[in-house]
């Protein structure tokens, strides 16, 4: 009841998912559950060394086992166009050069696809594939950051940053100066990456897949197939969480299409969760070093923030690391520089709040590091040095509430009740600390087109080629769909998942409702014209726009209720069975004179343990300014799963690799740690819920990073406050606290 306090009046009803019941009792489909007739299951085998080439490779043990219908390697797999149209660098990182699959002999990271076995069993595949051979010419490989930290370049493109005065800090009064560090982190959505191919003729292709994007899958598939738009079909109708793994189409999505076409059958090919590890990237382990300068009285003066990150060694990978500290704090000079380091790994890829999840742990743990060095409260310090305009390009935020965030958080987590000094605050034999951190993410919006549809029965039909991961995308634009149109949501359907819909974005980065959310608004406003043109009622048809309103699938006058039409008496009387708009929506100039962002404070109180070092987080509150909110229901999902990914983040998650082989060896659910129910406290989520409509008609921001950025070093930061340890190091197990 208490929570109410922080809410806007104005916030939308909650609305149960609209797919809620489908996933809750497993009628809902994912991708890999499509039992088409004569379907066939291919199982990719993995190369077992980190670098050099295959010398040769025995399939006839595999290719007489029970059931195997065809053993595909680089030495019989059917030509790929796509492939041909560029040249072939074995050696030197590319800008965007994925891997390509069955090409050649070259090993660029173990547990590469080497050869694909199709059978009629999963099982039996699976047994094939166990017998495939390879022998290899083996190569010296590099899979150890620290070793290789010498050979990290800066990426093709970027530049080092600098406002003012290079590297500042170093002559500030007060300075501090610190390394931080994250492993390599793995996506894990719970339903593992798969690809269904059936080629219906010769040149069109249906595929069942698990991506975050149908269009660009789409078009991967394509380009790489030589096939016209309408003769590759994607389907991904429900999908099992993705958080980024699912932006790229990889290699074992070509593979599938390319089996299924040499084989002339439907193939299924899913990952198992080790080849999750290697297959659909991760979030590349980075190491960051931040200076932070200031006057005595808590003002800052420079800050100079570096990262380096892994890549694979033949494809550059690149994410915004460094970019927050160009803009966080009001600083005049900040110099950044960003370095790759390219490894006999697979190339990583975006995951949950990618780039600024990193970024926020080095610098959010430093402004807290900092304010202990001023002799200031954390949260003081960063009011201190709160940015009212955007430094980096010198431009207003079109707005930003954070100041509120701070306010409102602090005083439900009731920092006011905090002892200022480490390791003082104790509840029985536990110590207790409270720790905050700031998130940020760019609020984007792209271009979506969206067909919306009256029926003759008043229901609304929306179509969009979009996938959701999870969010509840369907939900929310029904939503927007209902207050827009003044039609009740249990009438609207908002169909997605599908490639032949009109185009779509791609689900990532915390665009989704702003970028589509636009469109279906805009297709909305389209259609209630067109009914509007249609209307035999004159004193609607020329009512004035702002005495029009829009109710109960009727249009009705502010100034008379009794004058009323509904949209089902128009298509009635124009003899219509129904009417249909396609709209499409997108950025415009107002992006050039405004910074637009979203942002987020996270509050935690953290209990650890003197003698083991175990970590529990007693309480989260997490505010955020992510314009209006929609959907309040799958906002405060989406606030509660980033909450979760920034404990895993803090105290969990890390793929040890063993450099000899260049091999995880924790690739399973069992030793790659995330948080299970007993591990996650109570999350509270706040919202400011005021619209910013420089963004979009809608007044939303992005609400999917934000909900991460920021937790895991407002984690780290309870930690040190609890037991005046600062671990810079993420996880933060045990032992890094005995
Ligand atoms: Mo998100 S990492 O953009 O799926």
């Amino acid at each position: 009841m208490e929570k109410q306090l922080y809410k806007n009046v104005n916030l939308s009803d909650p609305l149960d998912r609209v797919d809620g019941r489908l996933k809750v009792t497993g009628a809902a489909k994912y991708s890999a559950e499509y039992m088409l007739p004569g379907l066939t299951y291919g199982v990719l085998v993995s190369s077992t060394i980190a670098k050099g080439q295959i010398k040769s490779i025995d399939t006839k043990q595999a290719g007489k086992a029970p059931g195997v219908l065809d053993v595909i390697t680089h030495l019989n797999a059917p030509k790929i166009p796509g492939y041909q149209t560029v040249q072939n660098t074995p050696e030197g990182p590319a800008t965007s050069r994925p891997l390509w699959v069955f090409y050649n002999e070259y090993i660029y990271f173990s547990g590469q696809p080497i050869a694909l076995v199709v059978a009629d069993t999963y099982e039996r595949a699976l047994y094939g594939a166990s017998l495939v051979k390879a022998e290899y010419i083996i190569e010296e490989h590099r899979t150890e950051f620290n070793a290789n930290v010498n050979r990290a370049v800066t990426p093709k493109g970027w530049k080092d940053y600098s406002r003012g005065e290079a590297d500042a800090y170093l002559n500030a009064p007060v300075k501090i100066e610190h390394e931080y560090v994250i492993p390599v982190e793995v996506h894990n959505p719970m339903e593992l990456h798969c690809t269904i191919a059936l080629w219906e003729t010769g040149d069109k292709v249906t595929v069942y897949d698990k991506t975050q994007g149908v269009k660009s899958t789409q078009k991967t598939i394509m380009d790489a197939f030589k096939l016209p738009e309408q003769n590759v079909q994607v389907n991904t109708l429900f999908m099992g969480g993705g958080f980024g793994s699912g932006l790229r189409t990889w290699p074992h999505v070509i593979a599938a299409v390319l089996a299924a076409k040499k084989l002339n059958k439907p193939v299924k090919l899913m990952l198992s969760r080790d080849q999750m590890f290697t297959m659909v990237g991760f979030r590349p382990r980075c190491l960051q070093k931040i200076g932070i300068g200031a006057t005595a009285d808590g003002k800052i003066t420079g800050i100079t923030h570096e990262a380096t990150a892994v890549t694979s060694s033949y494809e550059e990978f690149t994410e915004r690391t460094i970019n927050m500290s160009k803009y966080m704090y009001a600083s005049p000079n900040v110099t950044t520089r960003y370095r790759i380091v390219p490894l006999n790994l697979s190339t990583p890829t975006w995951m949950r709040g990618p780039g600024e999840s990193t970024g926020a742990f080095a610098l959010e743990c430093a402004m807290d590091e900092m304010s202990y060095a001023l002799h200031l409260d954390p949260m003081e310090f960063r009011l201190r040095n709160y940015a009212e305009t955007d430094q980096e390009r010198n431009l207003p935020w079109s707005s930003k509430h954070l100041r509120e965030c701070y306010e409102i958080g602090a005083e439900r987590i009731g920092w006011s009740k905090r002892n200022p000094k480490p390791g003082t605050m104790r509840e029985g034999e536990m110590l207790v600390g409270y720790g905050m951190g700031s998130g940020v993410f760019n609020a984007s919006r792209n271009r979506a087109v969206v067909l919306a549809r009256i029926l003759a029965d008043g229901a609304l039909v929306l179509q969009s080629a979009v996938s959701d991961g999870g969010p509840g995308t369907a939900t929310s634009m029904v939503q927007i769909a209902s207050e827009t149109m003044g039609i009740n949501a249990d009438r609207i359907k908002f169909e997605l998942g599908n490639s032949s819909y009109p185009m779509g974005p791609t689900q990532g980065g915390s665009t989704t409702t702003s970028t589509l959310g636009s469109a279906v608004h805009d297709a909305c406003v389209a259609l209630r014209k067109k009914l509007l043109t249609l209307t035999q009622t004159p004193s609607i048809k020329n009512a004035e726009q702002d005495n029009l309103v829009f109710k109960d699938g009727a249009f009705t006058l502010a100034s008379d209720h009794s004058i009323k039409v509904s949209y089902t008496e128009i298509l009635k009387q124009q003899n219509l069975p129904q009417l249909e708009v396609t709209e499409e929506s997108k950025s415009g100039e107002e992006r050039q004179k405004f910074s637009m962002y979203s942002f987020s404070v996270h509050f935690t109180e953290a209990h650890v343990h003197p003698a083991t070092g175990v970590v529990k987080v007693k309480r989260v509150v997490s505010v955020t300014d992510a314009g209006r909110i929609v959907s309040l229901k799958t906002a405060e999902s989406q606030v509660i799963g980033g909450v979760i990914g920034g404990i895993g983040m803090a105290l969990m998650e890390e793929a040890v690799m063993d450099h000899r082989y260049g091999r995880y060896v924790n690739n399973n659910l069992a030793d790659y740690h995330i948080p299970v129910h007993a591990d996650i406290p109570h999350i509270e989520p706040i919202f400011i819920n005021k619209k910013d409509l420089y963004i979009n008609p809608m007044g939303t921001k992005g609400l999917g990073e934000i909900s991460m950025v920021g937790f895991a070093p407002a984690l780290a930061n309870a930690v040190y406050h609890a037991t005046g340890k600062r671990i810079r190091e993420l996880p933060i197990t045990p032992d890094k606290l005995l």
